[in-house]
């Protein structure tokens, strides 16, 4: 199979107008009179070419576009790529991200072997030098991501490799940058993974075939181990949700739980964070079973407990002082002779019992058993994300994810990881009327409630099974996909969550 891109992603303490790359990124905001540091110093090295370019119109610096003006003898750059950031007001560390991502975008649109960046030049010293390195990586890595390991024509095929250096002449500088710059490569790989993972089709991802890939991973990582639960070990445990929702497919149902243990000493003193997700390889709604339009889009179903898959990747690699699992509960959920039908009543692994009154609310049969498993486990903190609802998709769009929860600072703490990683999220209420609307006459629960609210009623089912942990659901239906291609990336997963959780590990850990 062929490999995604490899990026590599290094400083450089080099003059920009020194710079020998393929493409060369600077910034310009769209309100700023003139030009900003440091196209003015290329402007002139490049006989004024850069001022053509915006004075006849064809570049205003708006986010999301970018104008190319090709290198003279003057500048080593064979091309200067005029990236928009927007209203300089505006400018949050998500736009030093969206304005690398763009470049890195273009940089593989244009077959470039080398991207040098000097974006984070037009911000002066607006932000930390830090965080603007992880940005601009964690950007890189978004924006020159392609999937096509399945497309088997070469011919005006794209370059295998990419190599992009951060570039500033200032050698302090560099070191503050490269900080950033370290995390946010891991961080940027880490998403990478993950897109890729959650874009590879059902026929080729199962539940126990996602299973290998989560040892695969625990064997690469000395802090990661891998625990994995069969059909025959759920059943032993009665884990009912799993095995319903499972109980459809050829393939059967599997519980990943990876571990990750902290270096040194003292790792039983640290905060101990549960991460669950969601992994169905495939959701058809089963017997209720979804319309034929857009269907292929539910192969995308796995992505939450891909998402934890790749910030668990990432935690271990920045040995971030902290005990966390990944639970990852997968099944496909497929209409047969065998499947779990409207009206059984399942036993879930809490001993709550749940009518089902729709097969295609099988997001919270699964995850209710795992959220059971971090509460057994004794999770301080449990955090689920999961494509769960197309009425978050409907409430929110394709821009934020919706965040409920039971804990107040939880929240805070998300919104701030939120803001860090610019995968944003939007709180939503579940508390005691959406439970209310679980309830059933005839089982402990139902898994679907009235026509209306249905993320908020979906998370309200969830966290009848967290008990008194900190606990809240991160519902990515809306984010999880691009339809087209953006300024900014390519279409199929977006990776979203592997950002946003990594980024909240992080502050937590204080790095
Ligand atoms: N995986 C879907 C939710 C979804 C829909 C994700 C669109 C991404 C895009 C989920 O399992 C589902 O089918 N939810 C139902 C719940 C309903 C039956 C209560 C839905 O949203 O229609
Ligand atoms: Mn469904
Ligand atoms: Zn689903």
């Amino acid at each position: 199979m062929k490999q995604i891109i490899n990026v590599e992603l290094k400083t450089w303490k080099v003059d920009f107008i020194k710079c020998e790359t393929d493409l060369l990124a600077v910034g310009q905001f769209s309100d700023v009179k003139g030009l900003d540091t440091p196209s003015r110093e290329l402007n002139s090295k490049l006989d004024d070419e850069i001022e053509r370019v915006i004075k006849l119109g064809d570049f205003k610096g708006k986010e999301g576009t970018s104008a190319v003006v090709y290198g003279k003898d003057r500048v080593a750059a064979k091309r200067v790529l005029l990236v928009g950031l927007g209203e300089r007001k505006k400018a949050t560390l998500d736009t030093v991200r969206k304005a690398a991502a763009n470049a890195a975008n273009k940089a593989v649109e244009k077959k470039a072997k080398t991207l040098g960046i000097a974006l984070h030049r037009a911000f002066g010293g607006r932000f930390d030098l830090a965080a603007m390195g992880k940005a601009l990586a964690e950007g890189t890595y978004f924006g020159s991501y392609r999937y096509d390991e399945f497309v088997t024509g070469s011919e005006d095929g794209r370059l295998s490799s990419l190599s992009v250096e951060v570039i500033d002449s200032d050698s302090a500088k560099i070191k503050k940058l490269n900080k950033g710059v370290t995390s946010g490569v891991i961080v940027g790989k880490a998403q990478s993974y993950a897109r890729t993972l959650a874009n590879r089709p059902a026929n080729v991802i199962n539940p126990p075939k996602l299973a290998a890939i989560a040892k695969d991973l625990a064997r690469a990582s000395k802090r990661l181990s891998c625990t994995v639960f069969d059909e025959k070990q759920l059943s032993a445990k009665g884990m009912g949700g799993v095995l319903a929702v499972g109980s459809g497919s050829k393939s059967p149902p599997r519980l990943i739980v990876l571990r990750y243990r902290p270096p040194g000493k003292g790792a039983g003193s640290k905060p101990t964070i549960g991460l669950v997700g969601k992994a169905i390889t495939f959701d058809s709604g089963g017997i209720s079973i979804k319309p034929a339009d857009h269907m292929d889009e539910m192969k995308l179903d796995k992505t939450g407990g891909i998402t934890v898959l790749g910030t668990m990747k990432a935690a271990a690699e920045m040995e971030l002082p902290l005990n966390v699992y990944g639970i990852i509960p997968s099944a496909e959920n497929m209409p047969g002779g065998t499947s779990y039908r409207p009206g059984d009543i399942i036993t879930t692994f809490s001993g709550k019992t749940v009518e089902v009154l729709n097969t295609d609310a099988e997001g919270r049969m699964i995850l209710c058993d795992a959220l059971t498993y971090a509460v057994k486990e004794k999770c301080d903190i449990i955090i689920d994300i999961a494509t769960l609802t197309g009425a978050c998709r409907i409430a929110l769009g394709k821009y934020m994810a919706a965040l409920m929860s039971n804990d107040a600072q939880l929240t805070k703490q998300l919104q701030r990881a939120a803001e860090d990683s610019g995968e944003k999220v939007w709180p939503m209420p579940s508390g005691d009327e959406y439970a209310q609307e679980m309830k059933s006459k005839i089982a402990d629960l139902k898994n679907i409630g009235s026509k209306w609210g249905g993320a908020c009623t979906g998370a309200a089912f969830l966290r009848q099974f967290v008990d008194d942990a900190k606990w809240a659901h991160l519902d990515i239906a809306g984010t999880e996909m691009f339809e087209k291609a953006t300024e900014f990336t390519t279409e199929g997963s977006s990776g979203f969550g592997v950002r946003l959780l990594t980024t909240y590990l992080m502050n937590l850990a204080g790095k």
